[in-house]
């Protein structure tokens, strides 16, 4: 049996991982760790102040990570200190926050690290590659959509379609939002949407004279990231101590 534990166990993500690891005959939930204490089907959740006690005595093979930027470094930090592998969906990371992570994992222990963990999304962002290859004279626009609770904007997998874009087509300017008068020259419009309970909406537009071709991605239920990092979680486990990406899970 794989053994896992969740932090950010009582978040919207921590408790859709909760449910699938318990109902999986192959997984071994040993419990959390969220800012206060609390249960996670039948496990304890402990306050991340105790992460370090917590990991010693649970010993997880692996440790998923969805909780904020600050807190996913610190996770991260301990859990490699333990020899705990890790997936890592906590997005809204500063570049240094990135370092610092990668200074703790790598040669430490092996973790996925991904803005998106659905199977779907990393084929879109494999399409949007491909689309950005042949279709660099195009103009194009960003635009994502979350509920009303999400912190961090634009997404993380906003921000990973850019960095796509970047590598095909070098560093354009981004523009986030347009108001007043606004030329259009060779920028990338990017533009974040938040409200209700929208799971997770992104487009890519690419705009031509006389055609348009639109690349989208919608989440209908946060069960399809949830089942992703389960999936990585599997995976994971006895690999090279380095940081990989959901595309080499998926082997795309
Ligand atoms: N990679 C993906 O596929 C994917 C998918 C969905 C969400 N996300 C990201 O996952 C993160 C969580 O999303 P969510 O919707 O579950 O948010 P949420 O607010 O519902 O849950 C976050 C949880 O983390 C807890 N937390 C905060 N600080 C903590 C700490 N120091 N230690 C332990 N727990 C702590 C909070 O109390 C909360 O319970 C966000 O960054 C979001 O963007 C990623």
């Amino acid at each position: 049996m794989v053994k896992i534990a969740v932090s950010g166990a009582l978040g919207r993500m921590g408790t859709t991982i909760g449910r699938i690891v318990d109902e999986a005959p192959d997984l071994e939930l040993v419990g959390g760790v969220d800012v206060k204490e609390g249960t996670l089907f039948g496990t304890r959740v402990v306050p991340s102040t105790e992460i370090d006690a917590f990991l010693k005595e649970k010993r997880p093979d692996i440790l998923i990570d969805f909780t904020v930027a600050a807190a996913a470094v610190e996770n991260v930090r301990a859990a490699a200190g333990n020899n705990v592998a890790l997936v890592v969906g906590t997005t809204g990371f500063s570049p240094e926050q990135r370092e610092v992570i990668r200074g703790a994992v790598e040669g430490n222990v092996p973790a996925v690290i991904s803005s998106n963990f659905s199977v779907g999304v990393n084929i879109f962002w494999k399409l949007v590659r491909e689309a950005a290859h042949e279709l660099g004279d195009y103009d194009i626009e960003v635009t994502e959509a979350h509920h009303r609770y999400k912190k961090d904007a634009p997404s993380g997998t906003a921000k990973t379609i850019l960095e796509i874009l970047d590598q095909e087509l070098g560093g354009r300017e981004k523009v986030y939002g347009r108001v007043g008068e606004t030329e259009r020259k060779d920028e990338i419009g990017v533009h974040v949407v938040r409200g209700g309970d929208i799971v997770g909406d992104h487009s890519v537009l690419f705009a031509g004279n006389f055609e348009c071709i639109e690349i989208s991605h919608r989440a209908y239920d946060r069960a399809v990231f949830a089942q992703g990092a389960v999936r990585a979680a599997r995976w994971v486990a006895g690999r090279e101590p380095r940081i990989y990406t959901m595309q080499e899970v998926l082997g795309l």
